[in-house]
């Protein structure tokens, strides 16, 4: 045993002398002290040693073992400062590579994308229109003349009498429909503005705008195409539609959406302030008025449009509290999606 033990010594010394680099003493290492090495193997041997001899031999295996150690150390210390670069310092190939962040899409850019998506899914083709428009296309065309009290329902900014920054994307139903003769399946993503800042409204947001324009659409075809809307975008096959009348200048008639909370389905919690609804869209059937602005005849044609704010429905399905959040780029709320 002993003979052994001095053997093995030996040789790990020997090898220990001609290897010139860390990656064959490291090999070494493992192949004489590693778990599975050489030295544990011989001392496995230990328990056929009598019972007398067996402190001898293990005080002795211990010692040999710590002096192997120490000079495996030393030899360490001695290649790898003949191995340093040009700092005196060698590199460390163990150390974990730097992270390269990476981008991603803007939350509400995302939420975007995927409404444009399940409406192109549906047939819809996409328009582009100017952020900087008419007052005409804003107001005027859209059955919202000069002093109409409809106007106060926008904080509009101005650039001067006759220009401003859009505040709605309807305007691209009258210039798609100026364009284009019936039939008509549109949606018109992009920012609007309106002058107005809270935790529920900021300056800037984003809608699409969608219309379909053909012979004989009825209201029923909108509540069609918006409950096919909804389910998939909220993921929920049985997800319930509420439509309230409302009023807009530029449809009739005119509905203001709810859907049935996607956070509680409808129990009542803080998103849906406990009414179990959550308002997400206006809509209605386009108004005779403005088919007569774009020389659609209005006894032939008939058509739905519909509004939805983008980041409501971003809110909506991230269970967010504060609109301004998306918009302070702050990477650690934005860094979430
Ligand atoms: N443009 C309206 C708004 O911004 C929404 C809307 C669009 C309503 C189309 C009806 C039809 O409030």
């Amino acid at each position: 045993m002993e003979q052994d033990l001095r053997q093995l010594q030996a040789d790990a010394e020997t090898n220990l002398a001609t290897l010139d680099n860390l990656k064959d003493l490291e090999e070494i290492r493992v192949r004489y002290l590693g778990r599975k090495g050489l030295f544990t193997s011989l001392l496995r041997q230990l328990g056929q040693v009598s019972a007398e001899d067996r402190p001898r031999f293990g005080k002795l295996a211990n010692k040999i073992k710590e002096e192997l150690e120490q000079k495996f150390n030393t030899r360490k210390a001695e290649l790898g400062a003949s191995d340093t670069g040009a700092a005196g310092q060698r590199d460390d190939l163990s150390l974990p590579g730097r992270l390269v962040p990476f981008g991603r899409l803007h939350p509400v850019t995302q939420i975007m994308d995927e409404v444009c998506s399940i409406f192109v899914d549906l047939g819809f083709a996409v328009a582009e229109g100017p952020d900087v428009e008419l007052d005409y296309y804003n107001f005027e065309a859209l059955n919202i003349p000069l002093h109409h009290p409809a106007r106060d329902m926008h904080d509009t900014f101005y650039i001067n009498d006759s220009i401003l920054l859009r505040t709605h994307t309807s305007p691209m139903q009258i210039r798609a429909m100026e364009k284009e003769k019936p039939p008509l399946r549109i949606i018109a993503p992009g920012k609007v503005y309106r002058c107005d800042s809270d935790i529920t409204h900021t300056p800037m947001f984003q809608q699409v705008e969608g219309f379909l324009v053909d012979r004989k659409v009825s209201f029923a075809d909108l509540k069609g195409v918006l409950t096919v809307f909804c389910q998939k975008m909220f993921d929920q096959d049985d997800i319930r539609l509420r439509f309230r009348p409302s009023f807009f200048p530029f449809t009739e008639p005119s509905a203001e959406v709810d859907i049935g909370c996607v956070i509680c389905r409808g129990e009542g919690c803080r998103v849906c302030k406990q009414t179990g609804w959550l308002e997400i869209l206006g809509a209605g059937m386009i108004d005779p008025e403005v088919f007569k602005m774009v020389d659609y005849d209005p006894e032939e044609f008939s058509g739905f449009a519909f509004g939805l704010g983008i980041e409501r429905i971003a809110m909506l399905k991230y269970g967010i509290d504060d609109i301004r959040l998306f918009y302070e780029n702050d990477l650690r709320f934005l860094k979430q999606f």
